[in-house]
């Protein structure tokens, strides 16, 4: 999607338009996943890391609203962490944490960073650890691309995208967003009416799917009347 000026100066209007290539964002079309995988993502938080744990890490935070490094969101998985890339991390002080991120970042390492020449930078290969990593960190050569988002097996990152964009977790987010904006604080859990407020904004999203039906809500909250 791109945004497009429209109008004029005393009527601006912008419209979103579907393209299909943009020089900038060379990520086959198929592949796409919304900007979770755009080329700022994974040219500066894959770079050029074998597992993308920063980049499934900061998808988590950013769209989901859950922080692992304050260990939010732990859905840990059996036998996991397996330590592909021979981090320590199967060790206990790190497992309770990464028994959750590293399934949450296999789908990931099929996206390039910026390794290879600059054709390959943000683009998908299936390959990519064969090819950059196997011989550094042999047992990456049996590194599932498949892995779990809320304890649920996710195929790919499609899938992790679809289950991500589905989840309550992702429309806490979004209402907690713009609430931050608008009120310009985050939501007082301890007051009641604000909880139950916030609480109608997400059921509106849920429901309309329009971010904008639900700031009309936004605006008619006692939180945001009261000074
Ligand atoms: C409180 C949760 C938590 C604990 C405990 C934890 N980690 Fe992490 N780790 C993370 C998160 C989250 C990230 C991704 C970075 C980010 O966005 O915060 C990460 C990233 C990493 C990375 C990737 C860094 C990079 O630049 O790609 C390595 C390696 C790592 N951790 C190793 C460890 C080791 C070893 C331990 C134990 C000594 C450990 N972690 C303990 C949450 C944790």
């Amino acid at each position: 999607v791109q945004r497009v000026d429209k109008g004029t100066p005393e009527a601006p209007k912008s419209v979103y338009e579907i393209v299909d290539k943009r020089a900038d964002q060379p990520l086959q079309k198929e592949k796409r996943a919304g900007i979770i995988v755009s080329a700022w993502p994974l040219f500066y938080n894959t770079m050029f890391s074998a597992l993308p744990r920063t980049t499934a890490a900061q998808a988590y935070r950013a769209f989901l609203g859950l922080d692992i490094a304050k260990s939010q969101g732990l859905f840990p998985i059996a036998n996991e962490p397996v330590d592909y890339d021979d981090r320590g991390v199967t060790d206990k002080a790190c497992a309770s944490c990464h028994s959750t991120l590293e399934p949450l970042a296999y789908p990931f390492a099929t996206y390039n960073g910026i390794q290879g020449g600059k054709s390959e930078w943000s683009t998908y290969d299936p390959n990519r650890i064969t090819k950059y990593f196997v011989k550094q960190f042999p047992k990456m050569a049996s590194m599932p691309t498949n892995g779990f988002l809320f304890g649920k097996p996710v195929k790919d990152l499609l899938d992790w995208a679809k289950q991500a964009s589905e989840s309550d977790a992702f429309l806490i987010a979004t209402v907690n967003d713009y609430y931050k904006a608008l009120i310009g604080s985050e939501l007082n859990a301890a007051d009641k009416t604000a909880a139950s407020e916030h609480a109608i904004l997400v059921a509106e999203l849920k429901q309309s799917h329009s971010v904008e039906k639900m700031l009309h809500r936004l605006i008619d909250t006692e939180a945001y009347g009261a000074p």
